[in-house]
């Protein structure tokens, strides 16, 4: 773990708990254990070890656990309080504590008619009304009914946002691609570098381009910078146009009207949500709305209900059958037992790929601090670093390091059965690799098996012995395997509330607030002072020299 540079002298006192010291007790007899003897020995183990919800299929049998592990893993859940904090963050108490906010994202699909409150207030209706309005507009640009002021129907819309604004509905829209419309596109405008809208830009025409500005603050340097240029590029492309039918191009999503209409945006054309929905779990909210226009309102209630039926899941299901509180406890065993420091998510599904850059957000950000909810340093590590690819594609890159590296990486395998491919040879080409990975990871291949297959192959026996070092796998590679059915709508919301609801485990039992995200402010405030800096010509602020050295290497750069 890394040392915090300013050690608060609170210490959080997890690791002293019975359930801690328990399982520290426990990693000592089974840190050395190899995951083949654990199958040999028992061959009810993946019956045992997995669990099925709906269409999916959660096997985490290839675990260096055995009941004992998940025994002591589930004490560990039920000392920290999982259930009672779960159960104060689905009713709206306010669990976001240095911000003094609920986390309600579990509203925006709570599908079960019941009222949730937040300050006495029954948020349903708003949630309710927005969906509404989030219908009617998107079946109007879907249906061409959304008339730009050329008098011609949308057909691309542009969102503009970054961090959650953006990853969430970028990953959706390209994971439910079968399910869109087929005339209409949609992009994602994030980066504040200029190639990126200026290269989207470069082949849209602003009689037939909707932009969507999402923000949930609306003071975001990047999107608004990105919003206006989009707005420029409008006025001065559209010719003689008039404030209303800026109307007709640009609409925002925010929980900020006031920055809306100081933007120039009409609050009619403005789509809420509210300070109890984190920016990277917005997805389910109007920030959803280009996913929304996308794949039509339609599935994306479809998306919300697959969440829902997650969230009750996680709500009723006891410990241990509870898949979120499963895969949480596991990440926490690797992550403080093992100390391995990072985890992969590896989709093997084309449409899943950008899964695991959605992921990096939503877990870093939340749980990425080294002090507790209380003020109190942690003596233990917390967010694992999140990473990952695209699965066929990564076993040609960075599987190596998997399969023979130093490093303990456990994985997350994701595949769908039913690819919307509709091509049987790549399906099962896909298939056999996924299993035959998670089955490498795990069994490995000893030196006798390597040296048999090596004279099989008929090498020459000195030469067989010195390649022989580097082809053996000592294997006991942690993995879950996640399988649904077919990624459908349903399947999405399921799979990505099933990762929120991890997260949140995880949170709890290392005591943390995973709602706030205070580790992206001093960035942004040390940012503003250099482009004063940059703008300026001079130097105002002080910096260490290679920051200077730096800065005035960009200022003699920049122009040719
Ligand atoms: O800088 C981090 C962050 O605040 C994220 O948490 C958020 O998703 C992103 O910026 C965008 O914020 P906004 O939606 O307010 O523009």
């Amino acid at each position: 773990m890394r040392p915090a540079r300013v050690i608060l002298n609170a210490k959080s006192p997890l690791i002293n708990t019975p359930a801690w010291v328990a399982l520290l007790e426990h990693f000592e007899r089974i840190e050395k254990v190899h995951m083949v003897e654990l199958f040999d020995q028992d061959p009810e183990r993946f019956k045992k070890y997995s669990i099925q919800f709906n269409d999916m299929l959660l096997d985490y049998s290839k675990n260096r656990v055995t009941d004992v592990t998940m025994k002591l893993l589930f004490s560990l859940a039920e000392q920290a309080g999982v259930e009672k904090w779960r159960d104060k963050m689905f009713s709206g108490e306010k669990i976001n504590n240095t911000e003094g906010r609920a986390v309600l994202h579990t509203a925006l699909r709570n599908r079960s008619g019941k009222p949730v409150f937040v300050d006495d207030e029954n948020v349903m209706p708003l949630v309710d009304a927005e969906l509404e309005k989030m219908r009617d507009f998107s079946d109007k640009v879907r249906n061409g009914q959304w008339i730009g002021y050329a008098g011609l129907p949308i057909t691309n819309v542009v969102n503009i946002g970054i961090g959650g604004s953006d990853l969430g509905p970028n990953m959706v829209c390209r994971a439910l691609e079968p399910y869109s419309h087929k005339s209409l596109r949609v992009h994602f405008v994030s980066n504040v570098d200029g190639s990126h809208i200026g290269q989207m830009l470069s082949y849209l025409r602003p009689e037939t381009t909707l932009f969507i500005v999402a923000s949930k603050t609306f003071t975001t340097q990047e999107t608004l910078t990105n919003a206006n240029t989009a707005k420029k590029w409008f006025l001065e492309g559209a010719g003689r146009v008039t404030e209303g039918d800026i109307a007709k191009h640009f609409v925002a999503v925010s929980t900020n009207e006031k920055e809306v209409e100081k933007f120039g945006i009409d609050p009619v054309n403005m789509f809420r949500f509210w300070d109890w929905v984190g920016g990277r779990y917005s997805l389910w909210s109007a920030v959803g709305l280009a996913s929304a226009i996308y794949v039509g309102m339609d599935n994306f209630i479809e998306m919300l209900e697959g969440a829902h039926e997650m969230d009750n899941h996680f709500q009723e299901q006891p410990l241990d059958q509870n898949i979120p509180v499963i895969l949480a406890m596991l990440g926490i065993w690797y992550g403080n037992f093992f100390h391995a420091e990072s985890s992969a998510v590896l989709p093997y599904d084309h449409n899943l790929r950008m899964l695991p850059a959605y992921l990096e957000q939503a877990d870093m950000e939340s749980n990425g601090k080294s002090v507790d909810r209380e003020g109190r340093q942690a003596t233990y590590s917390t967010g694992k670093i999140i990473w990952g690819a695209e699965g066929i594609n990564g076993q040609h890159a960075f599987y190596q390091l998997l399969h023979q590296g130093t490093r303990l990486i456990p994985t997350d395998f994701i595949a769908s059965i039913q690819s919307h491919g509709n091509h049987k040879e790549h399906c099962d080409i896909l298939a056999s690799n996924f299993l035959a990975q998670t089955e490498a990871l795990m069994k490995g291949r000893t030196m006798e098996k390597t040296r048999e297959q090596l004279k099989e192959a008929d090498i020459e026996l000195h030469k067989a012995e010195k390649r022989l070092p580097h082809m053996i796998f000592s294997g006991n590679q942690p993995s879950n395997s996640i399988v649904i059915k077919k990624l459908t709508p349903k399947a999405l919301g399921s799979l990505l509330a099933m990762y929120e609801h991890k997260i949140f485990v995880q949170g709890i039992v290392w005591n943390l607030n995973s709602y706030d995200q205070w580790g992206v402010e001093l960035g942004k405030k040390l940012a503003k002072n250099i482009l004063e800096e940059l703008e300026d010509g001079e130097n105002l602020y002080e910096h260490d020299s290679s920051t200077l050295g730096l800065l005035d290497w960009f200022r003699k750069n920049s122009a040719d």
